[in-house]
């Protein structure tokens, strides 16, 4: 039994498939979504010696020819260098453009599998099987791909949505409790931009406390994927209601570049989600019980709800992020729980925000 969600962008209608045990169903779903005769599953080394015969398996009883690609995990490998090996191993499986890519692993695999499926050939099919929290509830869904520069992290890349999406929550048994809870910043940030509901649930619970139900993490994994997907579904491109999602990045974003990508994403979403929320306070957008509820949401994960680093650094990275326009930025300030909005500020402006926020 799985819980299906169906994403509708204009480039791509696709379901997403959140359940426990379906990985072994993963050969049946991709040859319903995506067609084709040959399945390369790319993985990192972590990843692959856990889950990827079971989904070979799955593939060849659906019909297709296999083949696995791996690469070395971590964030390093994100590279042009490691997208030109798997374009090279997709040339050589002879895969044709009817054929699918399966991204296998966390949001590396995702990013990086899924920008070479749009490369290939102009452009095969992408099946994403995501292993990670983070995966799961974000970057699995919404066709962003990417890999890094040197000049900053996921700065070439394509939107190109998969054909189908399926998230085995019994995976996340195997991440390190590190790796949890740094992914459980974007599921408090789902429940800010967009429900309370969710929001209340994932304070009082967290998802990071040992003994954590598996079926009420399908559940809450469905309600991001949910909630991701309602955005997506209106806004493909960010140019609007997808801008949403980056509450909590432009300071997040900093910190962690500053730290030199030593902080996870979520860890630093989370932090830089209670630094907004209290600017916002004292700039009066919000009532100071916002800042007070996301502050213990965090907390309770054990994530930051403070940055150390000095006004001047913070505003230096956040400043020099690909999501600046020329003078100006889009920051996303809390308005209540369960609501946010975007509001464009010239450089001066993000200068106070850090001053009053961190
Ligand atoms: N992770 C934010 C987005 O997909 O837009």
């Amino acid at each position: 039994m799985s819980t299906q969600i169906d994403v509708s962008t204009p480039s791509r209608s696709y379901q997403v498939h959140v359940g426990r045990h379906v990985l072994g169903q993963v050969g049946q779903l991709v040859r319903q979504a995506a067609g084709g005769s040959v399945a390369a599953v790319v993985s990192d080394s972590n990843v692959a010696p856990l889950y990827a015969q079971q989904v070979l398996d799955s593939l060849q009883a659906a019909g297709y020819r296999t083949v696995l690609i791996t690469f070395p995990a971590g964030e390093q490998s994100k590279r042009l260098g490691t997208l030109g090996d798997i374009l090279e191993q997709l040339a050589q499986a002879e895969l044709s453009r009817d054929d699918v890519v399966v991204a296998l692993g966390g949001g590396v695999t995702g990013d990086m599998a899924g920008l070479a499926a749009a490369m290939y050939l102009r452009g095969c099919q992408v099946a994403q099987v995501p292993t990670s929290l983070l995966a799961m509830v974000d970057s699995s869904v919404g066709g962003k791909t990417a890999v890094d520069l040197e000049a900053g992290k996921n700065l070439a890349g394509a939107f190109f949505q998969p054909s189908v999406v399926v998230a085995d929550v019994d995976c996340l048994g195997t991440l390190s409790h590190d790796l949890l809870t740094d992914s459980c910043g974007e599921v408090i940030k789902h429940g800010v931009i967009a429900d309370a509901d969710l929001f209340r649930e994932v304070s009082e619970h967290p998802l990071n406390a040992p003994g954590y139900a598996p079926q009420d993490m399908e559940r809450v994994v469905a309600r991001n994927v949910q909630i991701k997907r309602d955005v997506v579904d209106a806004d493909e491109r960010e140019r609007g209601l997808r801008q949403t999602l980056n509450f909590g990045h432009t300071i997040g974003h900093a910190i962690e570049a500053a730290s030199d990508f030593q902080l996870g994403h979520g860890t630093c979403v989370a932090c830089g989600m209670c630094c907004i929320a209290r600017a916002s306070v004292r700039k009066g957008w919000c009532a100071p019980e916002v800042a007070q509820a996301i502050e213990q949401a965090v907390a309770a994960y054990g994530l930051p709800t403070q940055t150390s680093l000095d006004h001047d650094t913070i505003f230096h990275y956040a400043t020099h992020d690909k999501k600046r326009h020329g003078t100006h930025v889009n920051v996303v300030v809390p308005l209540r729980i369960g609501q946010v909005e975007v509001r464009r500020i010239d450089l001066g402006q993000l200068r106070e925000l850090i001053e009053l926020g961190c």
